[in-house]
């Protein structure tokens, strides 16, 4: 596989980067991830976008700009012959001389790498047939969500407690409402309304979640922005789970306990063809 790594292209064995680093070091960086549906990117542009904003938000520079970000996500995709897949791209703040807790000085260069993963049928996946299982834990994440940081420990310790209970993913909740998944923006559906936590620091904008709530609200279907708790998660008619990698999925238990009939629910199900057939 070819990775891109400041400005060049080049073998993965062959990839460095500094031990000094600070991404490797204070998890100082930011990252995007990106679908590949049959050669094509999904919502680049959103991501491009979003990209910046994260920059921005921790005084970042940007290495390269919008269209030469464009031009290494679509070389990437050419040279690795990816079809169905994803793009990783993560921007770190570089490798000052020492370890240092301050900024460097704006002459370090940032790190920008770019891989591909490769998973072929990826919009076919066996999980949106069957829908996925949740569990709930509380959110100990750190409190600008909206950043995409690489920071992502405790989402990494949410899908192993969720794995230990037999479950796919971890709802978090904070002040007794769902924030987001550990990789995924979360939604319930009652009584045909399509609720979702509204937009602040506590979860990430996701770029999956405007476009789902764009084709919602163009499809008529109801759509409440606002924090929900557990319970009515629990009692809801149907529950599901958006990001660039999953699109829509549907989730049809949590905590044990089944979300509506168990199984994927009309919403969801429609909501994930819409998607799929819009963004391709
Ligand atoms: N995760 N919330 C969190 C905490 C996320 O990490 C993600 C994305 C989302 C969904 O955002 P989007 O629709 O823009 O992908 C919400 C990516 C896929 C990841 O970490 O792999």
């Amino acid at each position: 596989r070819t990775v891109y790594v400041n400005g060049q292209f080049v073998p993965e064995g062959e990839a460095k980067v500094s031990v000094f680093d600070r991404g490797f070091l204070f998890a100082d960086g930011v990252y995007e991830v990106t679908s590949v549906l049959g050669g094509k990117l999904i919502d680049f542009d959103g991501h491009a976008t979003r990209l910046e904003r994260s920059l921005r938000e921790l005084d970042m520079k940007a290495p390269v700009d919008k269209d030469e970000l464009l031009a290494v996500h679509r070389e990437l995709v050419e040279i690795n012959s990816i079809e169905d897949g994803m793009i990783y791209l993560q921007i770190t703040r570089g490798a000052p001389a020492d370890r240092d807790f301050a900024y460097p000085a704006a002459d370090v260069e940032p790190t920008i790498v770019l891989f591909t993963q490769n998973k072929p049928g990826l919009a076919d996946s066996p999980a949106a047939k069957v829908g996925i299982k949740v569990i709930s834990i509380e959110d100990q994440r750190w409190g600008r969500r909206d950043i995409k940081t690489v920071q992502l420990l405790y989402p990494s310790m949410g899908k192993m407690m969720a794995k230990a209970a037999g479950a796919d993913d971890a709802w978090m909740v904070e002040d007794g409402k769902v924030t987001e998944g550990t990789s995924n923006n979360a939604y319930i559906v009652k009584d045909g309304t399509i609720i979702t936590r509204d937009l602040g620091t506590e979860i990430l904008h996701g770029i999956t979640r405007a476009a789902v709530l764009r084709f919602a609200r163009e499809a008529q279907m109801k759509v409440e922005e606002r924090g929900f708790t557990l319970e009515e998660a629990k009692n809801a008619d149907e529950a599901f789970i958006t990001s660039a990698s999953t699109f829509v999925m549907p989730v049809v238990e949590m905590d044990g306990q089944k979300i509506g009939t168990g199984e994927p629910g009309p919403v969801a199900k429609r909501l994930r063809e819409i998607y799929l057939e819009e963004s391709r």
